[in-house]
């Protein structure tokens, strides 16, 4: 007679010992499938005396019920070992810190010109754009500066050979001949700025031969002097950030203006250190006037019926007071030391990496 507690440890044994799911397959045919070394004992039961067979029978079917269950419980697990080990081999891990990536930086002249836009886009003005190639028409002469006007000369300009008609057109030396387009335009009542790219020939440590204004022009039929000064106050104190910041309107000329005034504010320039808003000096930061009449009918407006008043200002030199940048030419070299020092971070929060 077969000793079925020895065959039953044997197979126990090598369940056991089997260390993968193939094994464990291999063994499970060899002792359970058609030709298993169980079944055929089972197939034998039918020879037996019927007393005998009974006997065998049970043991053989506790011991197939023993197999399978730890045949079952062995692939379990088999089965959250292999699962484990895959998770451990492709887990990602999170808890790296971040590689000291560098984070760009807003140049200082962008920042300046999205405040001066969003301050005076609070005043109810859009923003307007014109071509930096001008005809000498709209940059000078439908500004009231005809030629061999000394003006001319004073804006050092950078000329285009002449054209097939004659023509010599100008990289524009001021974002004025904007007005003249939006004039042509729009109708009024208008407010509009023009930030933009000027050119002039002229570099040194405040001047740049490629560089930025920001025109403003508004018409209506009841403006006078008063809503001039009250805008460009306002202007200059929300930019500068200071409430009672002195603004000084001193007389001046300009050919496309009249009345005309230069805008200065207070500061102070103790021991080389500039303060805004302090003291009893003043900075020149913008100029401004009445829109001659002349250049009113220039875009067919009459002035008996409109009149209006515009300014313009170095975006350049606004961004230098207020970042306290002392020299100008560095603003186009694409220096990252220079970005990195005056450079904004484009987000608020200062939790993350500054590489
Ligand atoms: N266009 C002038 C300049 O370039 C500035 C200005 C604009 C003055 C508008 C008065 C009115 O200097």
């Amino acid at each position: 007679m077969q000793d079925y507690d020895k065959l039953k440890n044997e197979v126990l044994i090598k369940i056991k010992e089997a260390n993968s799911l193939d094994d464990l397959e291999n063994l499970r045919v060899q002792v359970l499938g058609k030709k298993g070394s169980i079944t055929s004992l089972m197939k034998q039961l039918g020879s037996l005396e019927p007393d005998k067979r009974r006997e065998v029978g049970q043991i053989l079917n506790s011991l197939q019920k023993n197999i399978i269950e730890s045949i079952d419980n062995k692939k379990s697990s088999l089965e959250e070992t292999y699962l484990n080990k895959k998770l451990k081999n492709e887990a990602l891990d999170i808890t790296l810190p971040t590689r000291p990536e560098n984070i760009g930086r807003i140049h200082p002249l962008s920042k300046t010109m999205d405040e001066v836009i969003s301050i005076f886009a609070q005043m109810g003005f859009t923003v307007a754009e014109g071509p930096d190639i001008e005809s000498d028409f709209y940059n000078f002469t439908a500004l009231n500066i005809p030629q061999e006007h000394p003006a001319r000369q004073e804006h050092d300009t950078f000329y285009f050979n002449e054209d097939e008609n004659g023509e010599r057109k100008v990289l524009r030396t001021h974002t004025s001949p904007v007005q003249i387009r939006t004039m042509e335009k729009l109708k009024p009542p208008l407010r509009v700025i023009v930030p933009g790219r000027t050119y002039r020939s002229d570099h040194d440590a405040t001047h740049s031969p490629m560089f930025h204004q920001c025109e403003g022009l508004v018409i209506g039929d009841k403006l006078n002097m008063s809503h001039l000064k009250g805008c460009l106050i306002d202007f200059c104190r929300i930019f500068f950030g200071v409430d009672d910041l002195p603004v000084r309107f001193r007389p001046s000329y300009f050919p496309f203006t009249e009345p005309s005034a230069e805008v200065d504010i207070g500061c102070s320039r103790k021991s080389g250190e500039l303060i805004i808003g302090e003291g009893d000096e003043w900075l020149e930061i913008l100029g401004s006037g009445m829109v001659n009449p002349r250049v009113l009918q220039n875009c067919g407006l009459d002035p008996n019926e409109h009149q209006g008043f515009a300014f313009g200002m170095g975006l350049e030199r606004v961004a230098m007071l207020k970042y306290g940048i002392p020299d100008l030419r560095p603003f186009f070299d694409s220096d990252l030391r220079w970005m990195k020092h005056y450079g904004f971070f484009p987000f608020e929060q200062t939790s993350i990496h500054q590489g």
